[in-house]
C-alpha cells in the first residue's frame, strides 16, 4: 500500500464538497490504491462548522479502505500543513447588489491568504485546482501570492473542465456518439459565459466533427448551450451544479496527476504567450499531462472565427485582473 497523501478541501461544508469529498475517498480521483488523508476547510463560523462536522460522520460511516484521517480547520495555515493536493472550491458569492469588482476583491481576500499558506504549508510539489468563482482570476491571486513563497504558478490550476465535460456531452448527444468517442475537445479562455468551447480540431469516432455538424448549428445552439449550461442549470434544479462541477474536478485533477495517455483535456493554466494570450492570466487551453505535468498542446492552426472568440475571452480575463492589480501587488 502506498503512503496516504493528504488532499485538501475548502468549501467542505458546501454543496461541491458533499460530493467531491466522497468521490475522493472512494479513490476516483487519485486511484483504488493510493490511501488519502483528508484536510477539510471552512470558515470559523460554529454553525457550518457543525455542518461539516456532520460531513465528517458519514465520511466516517462510509468506512472508506483509503481513508486514513479526516481533519476540520478553519485556518489555512493550519489546514495547508503538509497538504499534497488542494481543491480550492470555497469561494464568496455574489450578494444582492454587488458589482464585480467587489466580488473580485471579496475573492481576493480569500485566495491571496489561501496562496501565501500553500507556500508556507505545504508540500512543494502540491498541486492546486480552484473551482471557486471566479475561478481563473482567483487561481491568479493564488498563484501570485504562493510565487512569493517560492511556489511555481503553473501549480495553480483553475477549472474548465465541466465546461469541456459539457461540450463533449452536447457533441456526443449530436452526432449519437458516446461521449468516449469525441477527441480533441477544447474550452479557451475564462470559466465564464465568454468561454470559447471549440470544434475546429475535435474529432467524432475519428472523423472531423466540423464535418458531421453545421455552422449554424455551433454558433446558434453548441457554443451558447456549453456557455449557458450553468444558468440553465440554475434554473432547473434551484441550485446551481454540485455533482457535475465535482465529477469535473475529479477529472482535472486525476489527468494532472495520473496523465491523460496522449488525450487533451482543457484546464485553465498560467498563459506563457502560447496562441497570441499574453502571460498574466489564467487562461483555458488545450492541455496533455504525463508524469504529473501540463503542456499546452502547440501548433494548432486558428482561424478568425476562434480568434475572435479567444480574443474577447481574453479581454474579459484582463479586465478581471485590472480589477483587482493591486492584490496582485499586495
Ligand atoms: P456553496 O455555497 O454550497 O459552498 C461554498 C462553501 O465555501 C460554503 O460552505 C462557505 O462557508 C465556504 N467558504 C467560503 N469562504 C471560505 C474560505 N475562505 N475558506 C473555506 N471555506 C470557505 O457553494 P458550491 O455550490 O459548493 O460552489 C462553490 C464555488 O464553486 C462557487 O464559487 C461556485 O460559483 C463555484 N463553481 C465553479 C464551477 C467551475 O466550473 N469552475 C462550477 C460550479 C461552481
Amino acid at each position: 500500500m502506498k503512503k496516504p497523501v493528504k488532499v485538501a478541501i475548502t468549501g467542505a461544508a458546501g454543496q461541491i464538497a458533499y460530493s467531491l469529498i466522497f468521490r475522493i475517498a472512494s479513490g476516483s480521483m487519485l486511484g483504488p490504491d493510493q490511501p488519502v488523508i483528508l484536510q477539510l476547510l471552512e470558515v470559523p463560523v460554529p454553525e457550518v462548522l457543525e455542518k461539516l462536522k456532520g460531513t465528517v460522520m458519514e465520511i466516517d460511516d462510509c468506512a472508506f479502505p483509503l481513508v486514513h484521517g479526516v481533519e476540520i480547520h478553519s485556518d489555512p495555515m493550519a489546514g495547508f500543513e503538509g497538504t499534497d493536493y488542494a481543491l480550492l472550491v470555497g469561494a464568496r458569492p455574489r450578494g444582492p447588489g454587488m458589482e464585480r469588482k467587489d466580488l473580485l476583491t471579496a475573492n481576493g481576500g480569500i485566495f491571496g491568504p489561501q496562496g501565501k499558506a500553500l507556500a508556507a504549508k505545504a508540500n512543494k510539489d502540491v498541486r492546486v485546482l480552484v473551482v471557486g468563482n471566479p475561478a481563473n482570476t482567483n487561481a491568479l491571486i493564488a498563484a501570485t501570492a504562493a510565487a512569493r513563497g517560492g511556489l511555481d504558478p503553473k501549480q495553480f490550476h483553475a477549472m474548465v473542465r465541466l465546461d469541456h465535460n459539457r461540450a463533449v456531452s452536447q457533441l456526443a448527444t449530436k452526432t449519437g456518439a458516446h461521449n468516449t468517442e469525441i477527441e480533441k475537445m477544447i474550452v479557451w479562455g475564462n470559466h465564464s459565459s465568454t468561454q470559447y468551447p471549440d470544434l475546429s480540431h475535435c474529432t467524432v469516432r475519428g472523423k472531423p466533427a466540423k464535418s458531421l455538424v453545421d455552422q449554424a448549428w455551433i454558433e446558434k445552439e453548441f457554443i451558447p448551450t456549453v456557455q449557458q449550461r450553468g444558468a440553465a442549470i440554475i434554473k432547473a434544479r434551484g441550485l446551481s451544479s454540485a455533482a457535475s462541477a465535482a465529477s469535473a474536478a475529479v477529472d482535472h485533477m486525476r489527468d494532472w496527476v495520473l496523465g491523460t495517455n496522449g488525450k487533451w483535456v482543457s484546464m485553465g493554466v498560467p498563459s506563457d504567450g502560447s496562441y497570441g494570450i499574453k502571460p498574466g492570466v489564467v487562461y483555458g487551453y488545450p492541455c496533455i499531462c504525463k508524469n504529473g505535468q501540463y503542456e499546452i498542446v502547440q501548433g494548432l492552426s486558428i482561424d478568425a472565427f476562434s480568434r475572435a472568440r479567444m480574443d474577447a475571452t481574453d479581454t474579459e480575463l484582463r479586465e478581471e485582473r485590472a480589477a483587482i492589480e493591486d492584490l496582485l501587488k499586495a
